[in-house]
This record gives C-alpha cells, structure tokens and sequence, in this order.
C-alpha cells in the first residue's frame, strides 16, 4: 500500500511478534524499509521467525525473548535495541493470552493471567518505552492491537475484553498526555483475523465451523493478514502523523452487524420485499 521507503531508518519493536498477526505486520515493515525487533516468551519460535522474515525482506531482525509481564525484561528489550539500532521509533502492544470460557469457570488465576499479559504487559511496555523517549525528548508512536469486543464486551473472554478495555482507556488517555512530547498513541480493533494462536483457543473442534465467523461479517469473509499489515504500515509510518488517539476497527462490518437492530433482516429472501412493501405502505393510514 506505501511505497517501498516508508518505513525506511525507523526500528520497530513488536511484541508477540513471532506468530499470527505480529508476525504478518512485522514481514511488511521490513519490507517497507524498518528494522524490526521482534519480542515473545519463546525463543526458538522468534529465532525461526527472523530467519525467515531476514531471508523474505533482506532486513535487519532482532529476535528478544522477553515475557511482557515482567518490567525487567521489558527495559532489557528496550536496552538491547538501542544498542543494535541507535534508537526506537515505534512499540507495537500486540502480544496477548486468550481463551474462550464460561466466566464462572475460571479461577482468580486463570482471570487474572489474561489481564497480565494484555494489560499490564501493554502498560509496562508503554511506560518503559514511553520514559525513554520523554528522557531522550524524541518524538515516539504507540500502536495498540485490541479487539471490537473492547468496546462491545463480549460473553466467554470476559478476562480479555476487560483487559482489551482497558488498552483501549490507556490509548486514549496516554494520546492526550503524552501528545506534547511528540508522542503518538493509537490502536487497531481487529475483527476476525485467523491465525493458529487464536483459532487454537477461540474455536476449538468444529466451534469454526459452528460459529462460522463469515457469516456474521457484511462482507462475508474473513480478514487477510495482508489487509490489517497495510493499516499498521499506515500508523507507525509518518502519513500518520496527525493521527493520535484513536481506535480503527478493522473487520469487514463484522461489530455493526451484529448492534443494529434490524440487521437480521438480511435473512428475508428478495421476493418477500414486494409484500412487506405493500403491507409498510398500507400502514400509512393506520
Ligand atoms: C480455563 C485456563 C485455560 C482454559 C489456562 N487456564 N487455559 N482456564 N480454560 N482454556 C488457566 C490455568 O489453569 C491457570 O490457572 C491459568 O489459566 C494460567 O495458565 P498457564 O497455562 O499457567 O498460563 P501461561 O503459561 O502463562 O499461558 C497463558 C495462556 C496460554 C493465555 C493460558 O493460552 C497462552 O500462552 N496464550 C498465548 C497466545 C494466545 O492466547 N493467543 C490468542 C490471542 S487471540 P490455575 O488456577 O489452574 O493456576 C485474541 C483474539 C481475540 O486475543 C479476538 C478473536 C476474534
Ligand atoms: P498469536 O499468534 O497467538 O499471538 C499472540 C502472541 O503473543 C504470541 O506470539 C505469543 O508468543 C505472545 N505472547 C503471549 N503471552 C506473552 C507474554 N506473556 N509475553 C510476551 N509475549 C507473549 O495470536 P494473534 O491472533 O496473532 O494475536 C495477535 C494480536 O491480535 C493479539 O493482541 C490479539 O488479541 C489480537 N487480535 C487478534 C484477532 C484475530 O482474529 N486473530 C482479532 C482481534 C484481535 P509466546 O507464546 O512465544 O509468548
């Protein structure tokens, strides 16, 4: 979507970026010229991961393992991508925990280890990488990956649309304060984007095919990781740059289906519209 340079001399870190959407994204970054550093709990996954993007791209990949859930481990990240890079330009909040469940179902810990990865590893991120570039007064962006049930809720990943939630409250707020240091901060609300990691833990054994998620968007398909690539490309590149502290939603439809009120009018066949017209019509004297 943006010419080749776009990113060109801005180092990006992504969390979670060894797999699914982290992964997409990044492989476009470093096509349009970024040096990537790519974060997760798994080591081995990231290594095998920046072998490939290195040898798709021909650019430069920083594979850390870091678990966003320890502050630590966050400013190590930080460390060691300045003294690769010389500097950071862009986080990318997308690493997440996720599973489907009645609420009464989980334990305290079960609950409260969703909200760790997804918010507090978003705010420890935001607040290592945040200081660093309010110290070194450069200008910084944070992009946050949250979900269309952030602003909706949503029944049976209550612990994620809590956290998401709250990612979406710390965008807004952190736009607004931290606009006057040059920072920007913004989020994507992907709607259904497959990949094994959610797949696995959202639509376990046929729950795919019951819960066929082309059905419920307008445009009756799924997203392309392609598609949700452009749109981040966009938000971390300096097109961007007037935009601060908003939420895209970027799901074919998918939210809006599902809250208007008479969208499931979509199922009366086109024949019946001749006598529902007559019968509105006739309506008018009543
Ligand atoms: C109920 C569960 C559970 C399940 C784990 N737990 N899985 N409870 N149902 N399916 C409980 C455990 O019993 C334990 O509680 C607590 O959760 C922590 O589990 P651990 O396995 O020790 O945690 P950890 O090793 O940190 O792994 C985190 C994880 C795992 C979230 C549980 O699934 C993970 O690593 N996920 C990362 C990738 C991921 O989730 N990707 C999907 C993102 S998709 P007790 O009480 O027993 O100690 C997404 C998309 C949204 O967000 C929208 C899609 C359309
Ligand atoms: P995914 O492949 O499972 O990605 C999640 C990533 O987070 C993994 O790489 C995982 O790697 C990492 N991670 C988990 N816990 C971590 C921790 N404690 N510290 C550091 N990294 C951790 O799933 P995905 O579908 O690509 O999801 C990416 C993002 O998109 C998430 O924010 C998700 O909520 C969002 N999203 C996805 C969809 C969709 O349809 N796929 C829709 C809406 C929103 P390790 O296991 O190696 O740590």
């Amino acid at each position: 979507m943006l010419r080749d340079d776009a990113l060109q001399g801005k180092t990006i870190v992504v969390t979670g970026g060894g797999t699914g959407l982290g992964k997409a994204m990044g492989t476009y970054f470093l096509k349009l010229g970024a040096n990537l550093v790519i974060t997760s709990r798994k080591a081995d996954v990231l290594e095998k991961t920046a072998a490939e993007m290195e040898k798709e791209t021909g650019g430069k990949v920083l594979a850390l393992s870091c678990d966003v859930r320890d502050y630590a481990q966050v400013e190590h990240v930080l460390a060691e991508t300045i003294k690769t890079f010389g500097q950071v330009d862009c986080l990318l909040n997308n690493a997440a925990g996720n599973f489907i469940s009645p609420t009464e179902r989980l334990s305290a810990n079960a609950f409260s280890t969703i909200i760790d990865i997804v918010l507090k590893g978003s705010v420890n991120c935001s607040l290592a990488f945040g200081k660093h570039w309010i110290k070194e007064k450069q200008a910084g962006n944070i992009l946050n990956i949250v979900t269309t049930y952030a602003f909706t809720g949503s029944a049976y990943v209550v612990p994620s649309a809590c956290a998401k939630g709250g990612v979406l409250a710390m965008t807004r707020s952190l736009a607004a304060e931290w606009g006057k240091y040059g920072i920007r901060t913004n989020a994507i609300a992907p709607g259904p984007f497959p990949t094994k990691g959610a797949w696995d833990r959202l639509l376990p054994g046929d729950l795919a095919e019951k819960f066929d998620f082309k059905k419920r968007v307008p445009l009756k398909r799924i997203g392309e990781h392609q598609e949700l690539a452009n749109l981040a490309a966009f938000l971390v590149s300096d097109f961007s740059s007037y935009i601060n502290g908003e939420i895209i939603t970027i799901d074919g439809g998918e939210w809006l289906q599902g809250a208007g009120q008479f969208n499931g009018l979509e199922a009366i066949p086109d024949e019946l519209w001749d006598s529902f017209e007559q019968m509105t019509r006739s309506a008018k004297g009543s």
